[in-house]
């Protein structure tokens, strides 16, 4: 398989973790506007990490590759990328909500953390959807997956 992507979902594995744990400490008033920073800028570097991610699967030629070998996985492939569309735009309207939080204890901090959750999980049910793909696609590429 492409080692490229392969690489590319181990960092966005390990990235994923990162955020996992970004809302367990949320501090006081006195120190929130620099946790908030250190917040927006970790969720923006992971929007930026996530596009490159989609460049990489959607005009690499993996995806075309992908289509190639298994013609008959194309309407999911295509649901996949529409996923990635869904995932940037729900991203960055998140990341415009955090930015308008101003203390720690209001509720669109929690809100903002629920959807953080949400997209997180939306996002590692969407990476083992595109594993279960490209599995069926190279092992009939390689001729026992039928
Ligand atoms: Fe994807
Ligand atoms: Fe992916």
């Amino acid at each position: 398989m492409n080692q490229r992507i392969e690489n590319d979902h181990k960092a966005l594995h390990s990235a994923l973790k990162q955020i996992d744990v970004a809302f367990d400490e949320v501090p006081d008033f006195a120190t929130f506007k620099d946790w908030k920073i250190e917040l927006l800028w970790l969720l923006r570097d992971f929007l930026n990490q996530l596009q490159k991610h989609f460049d990489l699967e959607e005009s690499g030629g993996f995806n075309d590759e992908l289509s190639r070998i298994a013609p008959h996985l194309l309407a999911q492939v295509e649901h996949l990328e529409e996923e990635h569309l869904k995932i940037v735009s729900d991203l960055t309207h998140i990341l415009d909500i955090l930015k308008t939080v101003n203390r720690p204890d209001s509720g669109k901090m929690e809100r903002g953390r629920l959807r953080v959750e949400a997209l997180t999980a939306f996002i590692r049910t969407h990476e083992s959807a595109e594993h279960a793909i490209i599995q069926e696609a190279y092992l009939r590429d390689l001729g026992v997956g039928d």
